[in-house]
């Protein structure tokens, strides 16, 4: 039976990648070590999360991070045990942390030809709660031999290689595009191991969800209030839209992935340039996004055409379902 063949013919997440791998024959299997690396992390800070009300990893760290936000234990903790994961591979270059003011060259003996951008534990401020959190990843590759530089993490979202995040929720799933179509792996904690569960991942053309945070919305310009307006009113005879908000972007995203319907985070009158950040955020997620036939802009273009010009730059967002998305193009489109 085709149902009962993934379970005992297991699509490993390593053996799905070097699947794909040796499609590409100059390919020298840089890419799945970089990728057992991450995967390391990701199940390190799945560990860490599932238990960290016993294991004092609840609160604050006591320092601010670059963004000027509190940074909670577990942000250390996974920002540490990421960072030195990928140093550890010996196959990256630059890494770029939510948590760190400044990228991080990595020397020689260990340097590589990867760029990795990364938010190492994504909505921590559901921790405390033990609501779902994230990693985010996105990954670029420099040309090799070539002295790496800043400008090699500084460049547009659609020349990323592989984006991915995992999610510490009910099950720990990691969900990857490697520019080929997207795929999810859910951990088997038994083995140890994620094993493919939701391959080749198309997010419905139209979703009945929206995702926001509605309590920014006395700040917001004109397209936004009205596409929300839209979900809650339609005039044209179409079912109101469900509100679903966790404030965790990868929960959030995730959702709207596997359900259909649209994520915001709009700008507003107090953060013109919206909350997520360019290139550990936005990026990742809008790649996943179009690789899964949706879409992702920004208020004005194709979010993965952004040239962020600072590692932490920000950008207002609107991805999901390709329908969806169209629609608040067009409300952008007629306010010009
Ligand atoms: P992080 O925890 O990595 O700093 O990211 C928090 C982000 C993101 O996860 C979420 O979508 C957003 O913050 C929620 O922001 P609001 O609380 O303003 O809604
Ligand atoms: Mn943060
Ligand atoms: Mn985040
Ligand atoms: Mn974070």
């Amino acid at each position: 039976h085709a149902a009962d063949a993934h379970r005992t013919d297991l699509m490993t997440i390593t053996r799905y990648v070097l699947n794909e791998q040796s499609k590409h024959p100059e390919s020298r299997g840089d890419f799945t070590i970089l990728l057992s690396h991450i995967v390391l992390g990701c199940k390190f800070v799945c560990t860490a999360v599932n238990k960290a009300g016993l294991a004092k990893l609840i609160g604050l760290a006591g320092e601010t991070n670059v963004q000027g936000e509190e940074q909670k234990k577990l942000d250390v903790l996974s920002n540490e045990v990421f960072i030195k994961a990928l140093v550890s591979s010996g196959r990256t270059c630059i890494l770029v942390s939510e948590e760190d003011e400044e990228a991080t060259f990595v020397e020689p003996p260990n340097r590589g030809k990867y760029c990795v951008v990364f938010d190492p534990l994504d909505g921590s401020s559901n921790i405390d709660c033990g609501v779902s959190i994230g990693t985010i990843f996105g990954i670029y590759a420099i040309e090799d031999g070539e002295e790496p530089k800043i400008e090699d993490v500084l460049q547009p979202g659609k020349n990323m290689v592989a984006a991915g995040y995992c999610m510490y929720g009910s099950s720990c799933t990691l969900v990857l595009s490697t520019g080929s179509g997207v795929n999810g792996f859910t951990l088997d904690p038994s083995l140890g191991e994620f094993i493919l569960t939701h391959p080749d991942i198309k997010i419905p053309k139209k979703g009945k969800i929206y995702s926001v945070n509605e309590g920014n919305a006395k700040n917001w310009d004109t397209p936004t209030a009205k596409y929300v307006e839209k979900c809650k009113f339609p005039q044209d005879g179409s079912p109101a839209k469900s509100l679903r908000y966790i404030g965790s972007m990868v929960a959030d995203v995730h959702r709207t992935l596997l359900y259909g319907g649209i994520f915001l985070y709009p700008a507003d009158k107090k953060s013109p340039n919206g909350k997520l950040r360019v290139l550990y955020e936005v990026f990742p997620m809008s790649y996943l996004m179009e690789q899964a036939g949706g879409q992702s802009f920004t208020g004005k273009g194709r979010a993965l055409d952004l040239l962020p010009n600072k590692i932490h730059e920000r950008s207002p967002i609107f991805l999901g379902s390709f329908d969806d998305v169209e629609e608040i193009k067009a409300l952008y489109a007629a306010e010009e």
